[in-house]
Parts: structure tokens; C-alpha cells; sequence
């Protein structure tokens, strides 16, 4: 039978003293994938020094892997998400009035960029294709292998820590998405993140969701394999096709009527009716009229 891999299974012996046996703590937050090749790649390559770029649909576990990565590495993990607006401020930090003994003094508020390439922490870039033309400088520099930033609050060059550690993503679904900086790209390694699906699925609904009923479990799968089915063909939008919605879902069916956790959790948050009648019909193909 298929197996759902996780990095515990990862037995890679890398020179360079970031991967060590390490159990990387608790199933929920545990990255599951069909196939090994994908941890080994990712570990490998963020263990080597070098930017990794995860690049999926929406709940896909890029999220996830990125901070199972970071457990399994025994780094912590800082995160900015470029869909926000992202200035030079958010990123690298903001002076401040403070008294110390009495006296007024400007002190500097270290942001989360400079924080992790200070402390060696494993910086996670959400939705860097998203980034304002502004930070593009400053994302170009923390990206390039010197690992060197100016810091115009402080006018100091920043050399990151050796174990400091770069993981970005892309929401890159099915139906295109905003095209991210080729300068940026070109400084990284790309890991494909999609949908895991079938037995694996099934493993990680068991693990990950309330839901115990195995035969139910099977159904959900089988309805997320349509999803993704009709996402590709575009008859549904991305969202539908999503594992952190199937797993809302998962949660209620263990307490509600399935159908109408199918519709909660999944049909209702899709803008166009028709999309939303094509995820009930699937749904009830495998769970029977609606009766909730
Ligand atoms: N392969 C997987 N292994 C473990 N958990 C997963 C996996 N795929 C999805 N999930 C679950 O789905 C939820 C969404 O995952 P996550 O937030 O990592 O997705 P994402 O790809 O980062 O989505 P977005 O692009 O919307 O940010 C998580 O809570 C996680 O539990
Ligand atoms: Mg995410």
C-alpha cells in the first residue's frame, strides 16, 4: 500500500551538522507526502544553504512543509507574508523612542528579516511573487548567497548567520497566478508542493482531523480526488480543491450530517453558485441526498 512519508523517515546524512536525529514532535503538525523524494529534495536543499521555493495551490501544506522543515532542522522559523504590504519597515525594522535612566534614547526594533539572519532562523517568504516592486532590493540581497544586507536604519552591514535559512512559496495553482520576479526565481531551488491524495490522504485525515470512521474517511478522499479533478478542468475554482478546507470538512462530518459539512466547509465559500451546485452534486454522489 502507498505510504504517507514524513521527514522522521528521512534518514540523510548531511556534512553539514543542520540535520540531526531529531523526531520532529507531534503528528498534527507533521508534513505528510506520497512521495519521498519530495522531503529528501526539500531537506537537501535547505540543509545545503540553498533557497527553496515551494510552489502549489492553495492548501496544499506549503505552510506546513515549511515548518516541519524548520523542526526537522531544529530552526526556528520567521515568517512575512508579501500579499500584506510589505515595506522596507516590515521587513527589516523601525527605530523607536524609549527612556532608559532616565533618558530619552532611539532604539532600534529589529524586524523579522533581520532578526533571522542575526540568529540563524529559518525566514519563510509567503507569496513572494506578490512582492511590492520596493522590497524587491532587499529579498534580492537576503536571497543572494553572500548573505548580506545594508540596513538603512542602522547603516550596518548585516552578514546572516551561518545557519540562517530561506524558504519561500507560491501560490501557483492550476489556473495561473501572478508571475513571480525572474531575478528573484533564478535564486532558487523549485520543490512542486500538490495535493496529496488517496491513501496517504486518507492517512493524514486520520491523523490530522476528528473524523474516525474509515468508510467516511475513504468517501471524503474519493470526493477530494473529483475536486481536484474539476479544478483542473476549471469547472471549479481553486479553494474547492483545498486540503485545509476537506479537513474542516472532516472535523464536522465527525459531529454533523456529511453532506452539510461538505457545504460548510467547502461548497459555501465559492463565489459562483454554479460551482458551488457542481461540489454538492460530487458530494452527494458519495454521501447521498441532502437530507441537513
Ligand atoms: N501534505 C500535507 N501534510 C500535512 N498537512 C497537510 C498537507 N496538506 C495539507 N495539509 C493541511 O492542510 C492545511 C493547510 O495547509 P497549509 O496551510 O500548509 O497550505 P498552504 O499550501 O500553505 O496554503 P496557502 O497557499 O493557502 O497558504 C494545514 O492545516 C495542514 O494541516
Ligand atoms: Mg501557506
Amino acid at each position: 500500500m502507498e505510504r504517507a512519508w514524513t521527514f522522521d523517515d528521512m534518514d540523510i546524512a548531511l556534512e553539514h551538522g543542520l540535520v540531526q536525529a531529531y523526531r520532529a514532535g507531534n503528528a498534527e503538525d507533521t508534513y505528510y507526502s506520497a512521495d519521498p523524494a519530495l522531503l529528501e529534495d526539500a531537506l537537501t536543499t535547505v540543509a545545503l544553504g540553498k533557497n527553496l521555493l515551494l510552489r502549489g495551490p492553495t492548501g496544499s501544506g506549503k505552510t506546513r512543509l515549511a515548518e516541519s522543515l524548520a523542526a526537522r532542522l531544529r530552526l526556528p522559523m520567521e515568517s512575512i507574508n508579501c500579499s500584506v504590504d510589505l515595506d522596507a519597515e516590515a521587513l527589516l525594522g523601525f527605530k523607536t523612542l524609549a527612556v532608559e535612566d532616565e533618558q530619552s534614547v532611539i532604539r532600534y526594533v529589529e524586524g523579522p528579516v533581520v532578526r533571522a539572519m542575526r540568529r540563524g532562523h529559518l525566514l519563510y517568504i509567503d507569496e513572494i511573487n506578490m512582492a511590492r516592486p520596493e522590497a524587491l532590493p532587499i529579498l534580492n540581497s537576503v536571497l543572494d548567497y553572500r548573505r548580506q544586507l545594508s540596513n538603512p536604519f542602522t547603516a550596518e552591514t548585516i552578514t546572516a548567520h551561518h545557519q540562517f535559512r530561506v524558504i519561500a512559496a507560491i501560490n501557483e495553482g492550476y489556473v495561473g497566478t501572478a508571475p513571480m520576479n525572474e531575478a528573484l526565481k533564478n535564486r532558487f531551488v523549485v520543490v512542486d508542493v500538490p495535493y496529496i491524495q488517496g491513501a496517504s490522504l486518507a492517512a493524514l485525515i486520520e491523523r490530522q482531523s476528528e473524523l474516525r470512521d474509515t468508510d467516511q474517511i475513504r468517501l471524503f478522499t474519493d470526493l477530494s480526488s473529483d475536486l481536484v479533478a474539476a479544478v483542473r478542468t476549471g469547472e471549479v475554482s481553486e479553494e474547492a480543491a483545498s486540503i485545509r478546507a476537506l479537513l474542516d470538512a472532516c472535523d464536522l462530518a465527525a459531529h454533523i450530517p456529511p453532506l452539510r459539512a461538505v457545504r460548510r466547509a467547502i461548497a459555501a465559500k465559492l463565489d459562483d453558485e454554479r460551482e458551488q451546485d457542481l461540489v454538492m452534486q460530487l458530494a452527494a454522489g458519495y454521501f447521498g441526498v441532502d437530507r441537513g
